[in-house]
């Protein structure tokens, strides 16, 4: 099985994390493909709590080359802060982390005109992190961004510099009413990160196609979920890269014929930090406590995410358009309180019963979820590491999302520690 995808299933914050770092065992190369330091993928090993943005999670476990794909934006003052973290808790990153030279760079201006954008007026907010994703990736398509290879050419990089900055001030000062920036002022500030940055930058296509003709096992780790997808998520509010699994391919340069398996994480229930539609989101108490049991706060941003049901119609949606053939579920442990638990089976849309998520998304903003209710197991699944161990209804529970999602479910984690974790779940 040389190249595994993981792909979050929902609407990000899935725990794709950690079940990246427990498959990492037994891959040689874990690689990210889409998305920037708007990412936060957290990991615990033996207590000790790490929070990724951009480096791949395989960073954890030693020996294991973590490659940073074409398809990412780099934040260079996020990355160097997420090295020092890693370097603190003893985690050597020297030798073992590539980034693609095509990766483009996510500079301060890109920051700036995310928050300015965000807080305009009358404008539809879409609840960003503010990390200057969608405007880096807006660069990149214009042809005016800077990527990783401009950083070693003096004069390429002057004039991108110099080209960029004709864009952005015109926005800056007649759209958002802000100050001019400065040519000589932003090329003084990506100078300085040249000398800590460039060590890093190599040729990462040609690593990944090495490795599968030597035939190493690569993972390639997706940020955000499949309701965020540019294409084909709930449009606008989306993030700005393609998190479904085909975004792996163009991200890394890998061919789709040389994909083995796609592994997609979905929580037992579901999540979304932001705006826009949610149809099974819990506004009552329930919410509050799964909130609070899952301890539902941003890895990146500290917002509290939305909590709410599984939603069937989304996890079939993310089996048939990311190819999922297996799927990790995440945080049945924070279940474990609830008396009653509920999974969307369809929805109703205007009198009409939708099984199907369908190119026209904004019937999601209108949409009654259809639920079949299941009582609680009431006990502690926390920690369980054998399937068997399960309460009757717990096992029930997860097989009928599994046939709601239409996916085997292999992987069960029921706590946030790499120990917590259910693997080899047989088909039934
Ligand atoms: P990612 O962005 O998909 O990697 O997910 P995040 O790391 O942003 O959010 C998932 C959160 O749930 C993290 O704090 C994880 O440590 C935690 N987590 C993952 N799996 C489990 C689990 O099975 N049970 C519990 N209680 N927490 C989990
Ligand atoms: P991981 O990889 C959850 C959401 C933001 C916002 C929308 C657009 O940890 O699962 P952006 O800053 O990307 O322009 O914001 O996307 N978002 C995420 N939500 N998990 C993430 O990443 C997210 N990355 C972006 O909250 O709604
Ligand atoms: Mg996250």
């Amino acid at each position: 099985m040389p190249v595994n995808i993981i792909v979050g299933m929902q609407w990000g914050d899935e725990g794709k994390g950690k079940i990246v770092d427990i498959l990492s065992e037994h891959h040689e190369i874990i690689a990210r493909y889409q998305g920037g330091a708007n990412a936060g993928h957290t990991v615990v090993v033996n207590g000790m709590k790490f929070v990724l943005h951009l480096i791949p999670s395989g960073i954890l476990r030693e020996g294991k080359v973590c490659v940073i794909g074409s398809g990412v934006v780099v934040d260079p003052q996020s990355l160097f802060a997420e090295m020092d973290q890693l370097e603190k808790g003893g985690i050597k990153i020297g030798g073992r982390l590539l980034i693609s030279p095509r990766a483009h760079c996510i500079l301060p201006v890109h920051k700036s005109l995310d928050k300015a954008h965000e807080a305009r007026g009358g404008q539809r907010k879409i609840g960003t992190t503010g990390k200057g994703i969608g405007p880096s990736y807006a660069d990149k398509t214009a042809r005016v961004g800077i990527p990783m290879f401009f950083l070693s050419d003096e004069k390429k990089l002057e004039s991108a510099a110099n080209s960029l900055l004709a864009v952005k001030n015109s926005l800056l000062s007649d759209f958002y009413s802000q100050d001019k920036l400065d040519p000589a002022t932003l090329l003084k500030e990506i100078k300085s990160f040249i000398p800590r940055l460039l060590p890093f930058v190599g040729d990462t296509r040609s690593v990944l196609a090495d490795g599968m003709r030597d035939g190493k096992n690569i993972l390639c780790e997706g940020a955000q979920g499949t309701m965020l997808d540019l294409d084909h998520g709930t449009y606008p509010y989306v993030t700005s890269s393609y998190t479904v699994s085909g975004g792996a391919c163009v991200g890394l340069g890998i061919p789709p014929g040389k994909i083995d398996k796609v592994i997609g994480v979905a929580k037992a229930y579901t999540t979304r930090v932001g705006e826009g539609p949610f149809p099974t989101e819990l506004l009552d108490g329930v919410g509050a406590k799964i909130q609070e049991e899952g301890n539902e706060f941003g890895a990146t941003t500290g917002r509290p995410r939305r909590c709410g049901w599984f939603d069937g119609p989304v996890a079939r949606y993310a089996v048939e358009i990311n190819g999922i053939d297996e799927i990790a579920l995440t945080k049945l442990d924070v279940l474990d309180v609830l008396d009653k638990l509920c999974v969307c089976t369809a929805y109703k849309v205007d009198g009409k019963t939708v099984e199907r998520i369908r190119d026209d998304v904004s019937i999601l903003e209108r949409a009654t979820p259809v639920y079949k209710e299941f009582d609680g197991w009431n006990t502690k699944t926390a920690g369980i590491t054998e399937f068997s161990k399960l309460p009757d209804k717990a096992k029930r529970y997860i097989g009928f999302l599994q046939e709601q999602a239409g996916a085997h479910i292999s992987i069960v984690s029921t706590g946030q520690g790499r120990e917590s974790t259910i693997t080899g779940i047989p088909r039934s």
